[in-house]
């Protein structure tokens, strides 16, 4: 395709390669990111991820070989030959990555006439054959090689051996391991080696397609649709050091407010003030710690945006203020479909405005959801992110505390929108085939933004598609699974590869969403559920209520017992959300992620770690009262019964229903806050330290978890060191806020 390597230029840090038949451009934006562009459709990059100029002084050299040329920065090697064929090794010469130059040979397909036959027959083709894409890669596979990441997909971890799209998809079917897409889309993902890791983002928002393997076990392949083919080659010496390069490259959550790391109640079919007010009391009345309600789509007036039913909810303001005077947030869904409705003002000034997606003779565009007849905000354009975000004052008057953005693949009820709607791609018209992937992500980025400039708080926002880079705009939720045991299972391979793809906000509608949950299946869910940095219960309008104390005292004594557990750990998971917002390191992670070594993790599934001390091994096997772990090297405490274990062993440990096994790795130094029914009830909470056995050592952060004056240095951030000797040494890294009014220590034996 691309013929030889004739000559090339080089302007700063971006080399020029002209090609027979094709210029291509390669920029060393770090010494550990490289950019491949090749300009099939356009002469920039027109990413929706990446903000701002991300190239940072790399000083790298430039010579030429026999038969290529060699690129080398202190961290990686890249040579570039003929038909533009790269290869990346490291600085040591390991070969990393390689452009597959073999045949395409796939490992079943078939024959073009049999295709047709059947096609004619009326029925659907699945082959596995070959499938070439207007814009397309090849990469070498080699043996051992494991690939995580691609965000939300469903299955296994390892995606090694699976082909995938990205085409954010509104899917309400119970979601398969072998479902191909769902509703983000985030095209990055990371290459473990026997010997050496990488990261590959593709920054590309048309239909995509990842097949990793599954055509044949020699090579993969990303491509779409159209578009051009522009990736970014990451490197690093290991797991945290990928995620911290992708996430330099394409943003990093910022540090939520508190509260939102609370217990959050929701589901479809709250209707009314009484309902939400009994929900508050309820709550209290059992001694269920809560931060927030949320409020579905029934509290709107006939399913329309930015309104509020006069009749259900006569003063949503006064009704907001005394659930907030219990400690509890109203979080609200805002949908982007628009009702089609004369005199209604949102679909009056964007139709004046021209704010809405358009067919292509010019009418603006409509199809169903929830409202019937609906039109498309444009949230490509500038002007249209900043109309609705203004308009989000109408949440922020009444004192709602957080936006929940629902179905914005954009989901369509009367079927799917035609390629070529127009959209805005910020100043230029751009096709839905180009648009639709970040759809989300642009609604995500308009609310985040518009909430910012109307209140003084972090925005909380939800959203349920994504592209990659949505991270720094909203936290995301896997969409509407399902009350089934294999949904419960296949939460922690999702959350894990959400986390590994910069998502590091994230969670599952515990208890399930569709079907109906069972005692047992709520109390497993949420078990697991309360290490989700997204902590909610959610269910489908007509699907049993499961709410904590629908199935009786056991179920809602265990119930509040994992409850509990999160609320004393938050100092821990607020801790590692400035992690995160620091170095990129997700919460939810895959032992994979530390322990890249150990050939024992790289396709485990049914475990994880909260942050790099506790180790999580839920329950997620009906009927189950006992279940295999397997500990990494190290020594490892049980929480509950503080008996230790030594790591790279499998243990079969006792799981009644009311014990989810969890271990904490020796050296830690846990902070924990006192028992609260929502954050900031106890105004100034001590700090208590819970000292395991081992030397350690951990960083604390502590602000007042609100807004951002944290940004000018009003924190305190404290170095905890333990000798494993039960004397612990705090020094203050950075004093810019209030000292505990107690730091409490426990020595755990
Ligand atoms: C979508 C959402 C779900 C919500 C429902 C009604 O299915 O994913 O969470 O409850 O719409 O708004």
């Amino acid at each position: 395709m691309f013929g030889a390597l004739l000559n090339y230029e080089q302007k700063g840090q971006a080399i020029t390669l002209h090609y027979e038949k094709q210029s291509v451009q390669i920029q060393v934006l770090t010494n550990r990111v490289i950019n491949v562009f090749v300009p099939l459709k356009a002469s920039e990059h027109r990413s929706k991820a990446i903000e701002g100029n991300k190239e940072l002084p790399a000083a790298f050299t430039l010579n030429k070989a026999d038969d290529h040329l060699i690129l080398a920065t202190d961290s990686l090697i890249c040579r570039i030959y003929d038909d533009f064929m790269i290869d990346f090794y490291d600085k040591e010469g390991t070969l990393l990555c390689a452009d597959y130059r073999g045949q395409r040979i796939p490992r079943f397909e078939l024959s073009e006439s049999f295709i047709a036959f059947i096609k004619q027959e009326g029925h659907d083709v699945n082959d596995t054959g070959s499938r070439n894409h207007p814009v397309q890669c090849i990469k070498q596979l080699d043996a051992g090689d494991c690939i995580y990441g691609l965000g939300d997909k469903t299955g296994v971890l390892n995606k090694r051996c699976y082909e995938y799209e990205n085409w954010n998809s509104d899917i309400p079917d119970p979601h398969e391991d072998c479902f191909k897409s769902l509703y983000k889309s985030i095209p990055f993902f990371i290459t473990l080696k026997e010997k050496g890791i990488y990261g590959i983002f593709y920054d590309n928002t048309f239909k995509s397609y990842f097949n990793f393997g599954k055509e044949n076990d020699q090579y993969y392949s990303f491509g779409s649709d159209d578009g051009n083919l522009d990736y970014y080659f990451i490197g690093g010496d290991s797991m945290p050091e990928i995620l911290a390069n992708y996430t330099y490259l394409t943003g990093r959550m910022p540090l939520p407010q508190k509260w939102a790391l609370g217990y959050h109640q929701s589901r479809w079919g709250y209707d009314s003030e009484r309902t939400f007010r009994e929900l508050a009391a309820k709550l209290r009345e059992l001694r269920i710690p809560c931060d927030a309600l949320h409020f579905d789509i029934d509290y709107m007036e006939r399913y329309k945006v930015f309104t509020w039913n006069r009749e259900r909810f006569t003063d949503p303001k006064a009704m907001i203020s005394d659930l907030k005077k219990q400690g509890i947030k109203a979080v609200t869904i805002i949908d982007p479909g628009v009702k089609v409705e004369k005199d209604y003002p949102m679909y009056e000034e964007g139709i004046e405005n021209g704010f809405f997606a358009k067919s292509p003779d010019g009418s603006v565009y409509v199809n169903k959801v929830w409202p019937g007849d609906a039109v498309y905000p444009d949230f490509g354009s500038p002007a249209v992110r900043k109309w609705w975000g203004s308009r989000l004052q109408f949440y922020t008057d009444l004192g709602v505390g957080g936006v929940w953005n629902d179905m914005n693949e954009p989901a369509s009820f009367n079927g799917p929108l035609p390629d070529d709607i127009v959209f805005t791609d910020e100043n230029r018209p751009a096709t839905h085939a180009e648009m639709h992937n970040v759809y989300g992500h642009n609604m995500a980025k308009a609310t985040y933004e518009g909430w910012k400039s109307l209140t003084d708080k972090r925005p909380f926002v939800i959203t349920r598609a994504c592209y990659g880079g949505s991270q720094k705009y909203a936290t995301a939720w896997t969409g509407d699974n399902q009350s089934l045991w294999s949904h419960l299972r296949m939460a922690i391979p999702q959350q894990c590869n959400l986390g590994l793809s910069g998502m590091a906000f994230i969670g599952t509608d515990i208890g399930g969403f569709g079907a109906d949950t069972t005692p047992e299946l709520l109390v497993r869910w949420v078990e697991l559920g309360c290490f989700s940095p997204l902590f909610r219960n959610h269910c489908a309008l007509g699907g049993m209520n499961q709410e904590p104390w629908q199935f009786g005292e056991e179920t809602l004594a265990i119930y509040r017992k994992y409850v509990n557990l999160r609320y004393t750990l938050l100092p821990y998971f607020y801790d590692l959300c400035r992690e995160c917002e620091q170095t990129g390191l997700p919460i939810i992670r895959p032992l994979v992620l530390h322990y890249e070594h150990d050939n024992h993790v790289r396709n485990l599934n049914d475990e994880f770690l909260a942050g790099e001390h506790l180790l999580v091994a839920p329950v997620v096997e009906q009927g189950a009262r006992k279940r295999m772990v397997y500990l990494p090297e190290g020594v490892w405490y049980d929480y509950w019964t503080h008996t230790a274990y030594e790591g790279q062993q499998y243990y079969v440990i006792d799981a009644p229903l009311d014990v989810c096994p969890i271990f904490v790795k020796a050296g830690t130094i846990l902070p924990k806050a006192p028992a609260q029914m929502y954050v900031g009830e106890i105004e100034d909470p001590e700090l208590l330290l819970e000292v395991y056995p081992g030397e350690g050592s951990y960083v604390h952060y502590h602000d007042n978890g609100e807004d951002f004056a944290y940004r000018d240095g009003a924190y305190h951030e404290y170095l905890f060191k333990t000798n494993g000797k039960g004397e612990l040494e705090i020094t203050k890294l950075h004093e810019g806020y209030k000292d505990y009014p107690k730091i409490v220590t426990s020595y755990i034996s």
